[in-house]
């Protein structure tokens, strides 16, 4: 069966799309072409549409990945709070990779994002889908053990 996400207007569209995005992800891992191409297929759009979709919010990932995706936030408010270049040398070294890389053993990439709407709460960054606030280097390497163990 195919959905029509025009029926609502554009607002209800999006809202659409980005829940296929976000559900073919959860079952694709990244947006693959082929996870692509199915959305674009169920809500009768063009696979550049969605793909432009994809890579414009840093929620969704359109290359493989590990199964913790760290992002960094570089903020200005992060930036201010000593936080954003302090985590990333501290899990670039940590992690022995350079930012959007994953580690060898598939189970951290590391990337950088702007902003995680969490400003007041600097340095943030977000794991998968949940957010760490007030983080620390001390902080980052308790939550890579706890992440290590099965989260
Ligand atoms: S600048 Fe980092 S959460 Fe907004």
């Amino acid at each position: 069966m195919s959905i029509d996400p025009s029926a609502n207007g554009s607002a209800a569209k999006r809202a659409m799309l980005l829940t296929a995005l976000y559900v073919a992800q959860e079952q694709y891992g990244s947006l693959t072409p082929e996870a692509v191409e199915r959305v674009a297929t169920r809500l009768d759009m063009r696979p550049k549409d969605v793909y432009e979709t994809a890579t414009f919010y840093s929620m969704f990932r359109t290359e493989p990945v590990g199964r913790y995706v760290l992002q960094v936030c570089e903020g200005l408010s992060c930036h201010l709070a000593h936080g954003a270049d302090r985590l990333v040398d501290h899990l670039r070294e940590r992690l022995r990779i350079e930012e959007g890389e994953t580690t060898p053993d598939g189970l951290f990439t590391l990337q950088t994002v702007q902003c995680l709407a969490a400003c007041d709460r600097s340095p943030a960054m977000r794991v998968n889908d949940t957010l760490y606030e007030h983080l620390t280097p001390e902080r980052v390497d308790e939550l890579l053990d706890e992440l290590r163990r099965g989260g």
